[in-house]
């Protein structure tokens, strides 16, 4: 079972993301476990204080290394081979790769930063990796830590059922999802492509090889460059580009 185990100055923010739906359904089968941690309880004297003001003078609270460090030198004494991840806005662009690798993790612990952020000193001693969720600035590294677990949980085998397969999602080989439609066939005028009607499975894998390629070009040409693409998709993206004739858009 994949552990997941969060330090946060706000754990209330986790329990309904966590309950609901497909992650929700995990936990209850026992695929990963969620363990929400409180930084306070590491802190010392009477009103455990996690954060003080910034050395040098400016706005804004920092957080202390030393609860942190107490924290993560405890939860590893359950999960000793747990990777340390901490959230900020200056970490690696968290991805779909990323998530992937994490999933193959026995274990991960998630450092949410509030107010400033945190003490050089936690991230050059004391995690693993840095990881942002975009280049914004949240109020808090909660969001971004559920964000990840979400991402992450879909690789862990069994945790998406047949009806929520990941094979065909954006991202996963590369390129974004082709578009897909269901009943009603006409929508406002707008009636589903033929081909989608035809049962003719060849035809339906290369329109959506097509449609997966066309669309990538369109709205996300960096992808490709990177994409592993098969010489008929580099044929077909040749052809298409020629004559950018994406319908429905
Ligand atoms: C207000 S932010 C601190 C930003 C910090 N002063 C900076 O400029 O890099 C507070 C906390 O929110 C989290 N956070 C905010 N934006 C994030 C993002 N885009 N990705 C990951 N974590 C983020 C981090 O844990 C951060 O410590």
């Amino acid at each position: 079972m994949m552990i997941f185990d969060v330090l946060t100055l706000f754990p209330g923010i986790f329990v309904s993301p966590l309950q609901e739906s497909i992650l929700g359904r995990a936990a209850k089968q026992q695929l990963l476990q969620v363990r929400l941690h409180n930084l306070r309880d590491w802190a010392e004297g009477k009103h455990q204080t996690t954060d003080d003001t910034p050395y040098g003078g400016g706005d804004g609270m920092v957080m202390k290394p030393e609860p942190i460090a107490r924290a993560i030198a405890d939860l590893k004494t359950r999960t000793p081979r747990a990777k340390v991840l901490l959230m900020t806005p200056q970490g690696a662009p968290f991805s779909h790769q990323a998530a992937c690798e994490l999933a193959a993790e026995e274990g991960l612990i998630f450092l949410c930063g509030r107010y400033e952020g945190f003490d050089e000193r936690v991230r050059q001693t004391l995690v693993d990796a840095e990881y942002s969720i975009g280049d914004f600035v949240l109020t808090g590294g909660e969001l971004p830590a559920l964000v990840m677990i979400d991402a992450i949980a879909r690789f862990i085998p069994g945790v998406l059922g047949c009806s929520d397969s990941a094979e065909a999602d954006s991202f996963s080989d590369g390129l974004l999802e082709y578009p897909q439609y269901t009943r009603p066939a006409v929508f406002n005028g707008m009636a589903v492509p033929e081909v989608l009607l035809s049962g003719d499975h060849g035809r339906i894998a290369r329109w959506r090889r097509e449609q997966q390629l066309l669309r990538t070009w369109r709205r996300r040409p960096d992808l490709l460059k990177r994409a592993e693409l098969s010489d008929e998709d580099i044929r077909i993206l040749e052809q298409l580009q020629r004559t950018d004739s994406e319908s429905g858009e």
